[in-house]
Parts: structure tokens; C-alpha cells; sequence
């Protein structure tokens, strides 16, 4: 059952990396509310997704409810839905999800049918509870398999995501258990170094990626408040050549100017969703310094060049970097300028980046 939806990488945010199991009607509420007015949702971020937290009790029909914190889930699906966007949920296939709440084990079709009644649009699927976080991975892949299934059964249009963790070379029969994105890694957390090791080096086999099926390096850290601009603009920039889904993390009322320049630049979003789905890799590496290349569906190539030194250093960018005889154009992503010709050389801040998309 090959994933159907997200013709490119998707594009939301998610409830984990800021609030964790703190969250609540209002506070999801509040995040549409926020990504319609802040010109995100027009940046192409459409899904509001609650992840671990939200679950109450089964009733004797076996009905899984929310928690006290969520009165009316068909409510606040209206209400998401209402702002132009699409809203997202969280299970996992054990007895218990990874923050300890009721998991959807010996109940996966009752579950799937009861998030498409309340009117949900995803669903992340987790790997908690002691030995199904162990199992094999005959036992992992039916799981996910059951879950896609039963989800597919609905007849609603559910996008799946798949969370363990890279295991069993996920990338390589995610997307025929109904999968449209999986995880590549554990999580991520708001600093440069486990960003850095994600995003260069654990951001999934590129074979994986494409259309329909997204290899998922985990969630943005932008906005949060451990890295610095320079190095968000690494991890934005990562992300973007990877081709990876684009879940930001953050508590959206609080996006500063500085943040949503980040989040929103339409030249590095364009690079990211381009309908080609290549993953971006990296062609070169010198010292601390790496050359990415990317091929777009305009015949551009996007080089991204990195630095992941703690000092700035400076790096020249040849045509042979993008496969090219000469280069005739260069635009810089970031800042939009325009130049015929590649410079002698650039100047990369450390941790930071250099995004550019030339042509013969
Ligand atoms: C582990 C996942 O990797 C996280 O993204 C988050 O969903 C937590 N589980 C929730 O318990």
C-alpha cells in the first residue's frame, strides 16, 4: 500500500520539541491561530500536529478519549481546519506510548477509524513500550503495516509517518507499509552538535527519498533558543538539500522576525520542496568544510557549502561541483543576489553556510 500523499516533502509543526506533554486544546488552538497570522501557513507550513500527551482513557466499547486537557477533538479539528489548515495526531502500536499514555495495541483499527472521525489529517506513529521498542523486524514492519492499513481502511486521506528511528532500513519498505515519511534517527534536541550529526551525517539513505516517501531527519530546533542564527540557518539549509519534511518546533507566538526570515525564505523553501524529490549529498569534503549538491527541476543545481569548523574559513566552489563545464548564473539563496559568475572564493562563518543555485 504505497503512500499517496505529500508530492513533496511535508511542511507543519509539531507539539514535541517545545511543549512536550504540556499541551492542551488552547495551546493548539493558539499555534493555528499564530501560523495563519504570521504568514507561515502562506509559506506553505500546513499541518498543526499534537504529538504524545493527548490521550485519556479506553471506554468499555474499547473507544480510545483525549484527556481532560483536550475536551472536543472534533472541535478543535474544525477549528484547524478553519484557519486553511490540516491537523495531526500521535499513537504508538505498544500498550503504552513513549511518554507512558495509552498506546493503540489491540485496537489499531478502532484508533485509526476513530482519528479519521474526529476529522485528523496524520497520524506519527511512535515505537514505545519496552519490547516493542526490542522487537524484530518482522514485528516492527507488521506494525506499521497494520497501522497503514487500517488507516488506508478509513477511506480518509491520513498521512502516516512512521517513528522508529531508522531501524531496519526503514527508508527501504516505509513507503509500502502506506508510509509517507519516516524517521531516520533518534531525536533531535536544540544544539549545534546533535543537530550537525543528524543533519549531515544520519538525515537518511538518499536512495529512499522521493515523492510520496520522505526520508525524516526529525523535527526543526529553529526558534528555540540553543543555536544561533548562523547555525539555524545550517540547519534550515541541511534540511533543505536533504529534501527532508519541514515540522517546525517552536512556540509559533513567540517567532521572531529573525526566526521567520529563517522559517520562510522562498528561495531555500523552494529547494526544499522541489518536485523533483532528490535528497541533496555531499560531493566534497575538505578539512571541516563540505560541498553539497543538489539538482533541481529547473535544470538548476543548488551547492550548499558548509562549515562545520569553529572558525570561519574560506572555500572555493567550482563548476565540476555541480557537475558543470562553466556557470553562467549564480543566485545566492539566503539574500536573493544575483551574480554571472562564481566568486574566487567565499567566506563561510563558522557553523554557518553558503546556499547557491547556478546554471551552465
Ligand atoms: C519519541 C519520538 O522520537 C519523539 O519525536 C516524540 O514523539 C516522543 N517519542 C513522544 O513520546
Amino acid at each position: 500500500i504505497p503512500g499517496k500523499l505529500a508530492a513533496t516533502p511535508p511542511m507543519g509543526w509539531s507539539s514535541w520539541n517545545k511543549f512536550a506533554e504540556d499541551i492542551d486544546d488552547a495551546t493548539v488552538r493558539a499555534m493555528a491561530d499564530a501560523m495563519a497570522a504570521s504568514g507561515l501557513r502562506d509559506a506553505g507550513y500546513t499541518y498543526i500536529n499534537i504529538d504524545d500527551g493527548w490521550q485519556g482513557k479506553r471506554d468499555a466499547s474499547g473507544m480510545l478519549h483525549p484527556n481532560a486537557k483536550f475536551p472536543d477533538m472534533k472541535a478543535l479539528t474544525d477549528y484547524v481546519h478553519s484557519k486553511g489548515l490540516k491537523i495531526g495526531i500521535y499513537s504508538s502500536q505498544g500498550p503504552r506510548t513513549c511518554a507512558g499514555y495509552e498506546g493503540s495495541y489491540g485496537h489499531v483499527q478502532q484508533d485509526a477509524q476513530t482519528f479519521a472521525d474526529w476529522g485528523f489529517d496524520y497520524l506519527k506513529y511512535d515505537l514505545c513500550s519496552g519490547e516493542w521498542f526490542y522487537a524484530d523486524a518482522d514485528t516492527v514492519k507488521r506494525s506499521y503495516y497494520e497501522m497503514g492499513a487500517a488507516l488506508r481502511a478509513t477511506g480518509r486521506d491520513i498521512l502516516y509517518s512512521l517513528c522508529e528511528y531508522g531501524r531496519f532500513e526503514v527508508g527501504s519498505w516505509g513507503r509500502y507499509v502506506g508510509g509517507e515519511l519516516w524517521r531516520t534517527t533518534g531525536d533531535i534536541t536544540d544544539d549545534y552538535k546533535t543537530m550537525a550529526q543528524i543533519g549531515f551525517d544520519h538525515n537518511g539513505n538518499p536512495a529512499h527519498t522521493g515523492p510520496h516517501g520522505w526520508n525524516d531527519p526529525d523535527m526543526l530546533e529553529v526558534g528555540n533558543g540553543g543555536m544561533s542564527t548562523e547555525e539555524y540557518r545550517t540547519h534550515m539549509t541541511l534540511w533543505a538539500m536533504s529534501a527532508a519534511p519541514l515540522m517546525m518546533g517552536h512556540d509559533l507566538r513567540e517567532t521572531t522576525p529573525e526566526t521567520l526570515a529563517l522559517l520562510t525564505n522562498p528561495r531555500v523553501i523552494a529547494v526544499d520542496q522541489d518536485v523533483r524529490g532528490i535528497q541533496g549529498t555531499a560531493m566534497r569534503k575538505q578539512g571541516t568544510m563540505e560541498v553539497w549538491a543538489k539538482p533541481l527541476v529547473d535544470g538548476r543545481v543548488v551547492l550548499a557549502l558548509f562549515n562545520r569548523g569553529e572558525e570561519a574559513a574560506e572555500m572555493a566552489l567550482t563548476p565540476a561541483d555541480a557537475g558543470l563545464a562553466t556557470v553562467s548564473g549564480v543566485e545566492d539563496l539566503w539574500s536573493g543576489q544575483q551574480a554571472d559568475a562564481l566568486p574566487a572564493s567565499y567566506t563561510v562563518p563558522a557553523h554557518g553556510t553558503v546556499m547557491i543555485a547556478v546554471h551552465g
